[in-house]
């Protein structure tokens, strides 16, 4: 199955083969897709692209939903906290149901009302996340502990597991999950355990999700520095935090954060991106030259590349059998 533009419009076929036209070639859902005419491939797919956003109120959240509702697709989400926020983008006409992410009940209750008003979407993307509980591992209550691995993890998969069968596939690139990363791929940060391990579970969680279903784009991206308010939890944390409460108060006030533009340009670059491209890879929205020919001529090269790896495999290698 994939997407056919005849006519002016795209349609779905059931045929394997894949079809030229309007300069493009477009292959069946989840296949290599040859950018050609990229200008007019764009004006057809951005209209019409039913979003669900999971926890748009969320800063980054809801400048995604405000982004692509002004670009005219039909978008849905979740929030925890009712706030002004939230009022403005039901006056947008995004529709939002209630979900509590540390409560099976909740997310069981608003999957399925996602699944009504929303039968078939092209992408779906997570926002939730929490810093808390801030502080060494073996001074946090073990419980906190634990519902933040939910929040941050468990229970956003347990929503991509509710929400996998009503994904759209008829769509040329095929649906994308798109999810976010926080610190910790390259170092070990200290009195976060909790939301790092959570993040870093979520990037390989990306990539084992993308090597076992192929019709659909996954992807993670970390946003680096945004001023949003989930840095509040680390404010509040004071000496909890260790270096990191001076190093989060001279970051926000200073002008090093990623611009929430930025992060949406990014956003809207995946989910117009090849599976090719995207597929299981970590990608940084500050450090890594996303839209250009240069990265996408090496990340269709190696599949390797923004992927969770051992470092140093290649030294000192024994020679036992
Ligand atoms: N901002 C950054 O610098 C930064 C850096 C790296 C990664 N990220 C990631 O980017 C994503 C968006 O975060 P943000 O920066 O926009 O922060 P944010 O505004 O604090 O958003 C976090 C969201 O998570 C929600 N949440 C927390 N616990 C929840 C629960 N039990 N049930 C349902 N929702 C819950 C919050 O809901 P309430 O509104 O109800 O509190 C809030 O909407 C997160 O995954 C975050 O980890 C952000």
């Amino acid at each position: 199955m994939g997407s056919r533009f005849d006519k002016g419009r795209w349609s779905t076929f059931i045929d394997t083969e894949p079809v030229v036209v309007a300069k493009r070639e477009v292959c069946p859902a989840g296949a290599r897709i040859q950018f050609v005419n990229e200008r007019r491939y764009l004006s057809v797919i951005k209209k019409d692209r039913s979003a669900i956003i999971i926890a748009a109120s969320s800063d980054i959240g809801t400048a995604i939903c405000n982004r692509w509702k002004s670009n005219g697709w039909d978008v849905y989400g979740t929030y925890r906290t009712k706030s002004q926020a939230i009022e403005e983008l039901n006056t947008l006409g995004v529709k939002l149901v209630h979900c509590d992410l540390s409560n099976f009940t909740s997310i069981s209750d608003a999957c399925s009302n996602l699944r009504k008003i929303c039968p078939q979407w092209d992408v779906l993307v997570m926002c939730p996340g929490t810093q808390n509980p801030v502080g060494p591992f073996n001074e946090c209550s073990f419980d906190e502990w634990e519902k933040s691995v939910r929040v941050n993890f468990t229970s956003q998969i347990r929503i991509i597991h509710e929400l996998l069968p009503s994904r759209h596939v008829g769509f040329a690139l095929g649906p994308c999950v798109l999810l976010f990363a926080g610190g910790g791929t390259n170092n070990a940060p200290v009195n976060y355990s909790a939301y790092i391990i959570s993040k870093i579970a979520l990037i390989k969680m990306c990539e084992l999700l993308d090597a076992e279903i192929s019709d659909t784009r996954f992807v993670i991206i970390g946003p680096g520095w945004v001023k949003t308010k989930i840095h509040n939890s680390t404010l509040k944390a004071g000496a909890r935090a260790g270096t990191n409460y001076q190093r989060t108060t001279k970051k926000l006030a200073s002008d090093g954060c990623t611009p929430m533009d930025r992060v949406l340009d990014c956003c809207d670059w995946v989910a117009d991106a090849s599976r090719e491209l995207i597929g299981g890879r970590n990608l940084s929205v500050v450090f890594d030259m996303w839209g250009t020919e240069e990265l996408a001529k090496i990340l269709a090269e190696n599949s390797n590349v923004y992927k969770l790896r051992r470092y140093g495999n290649d030294w000192l290698i024994k020679n036992e059998h």
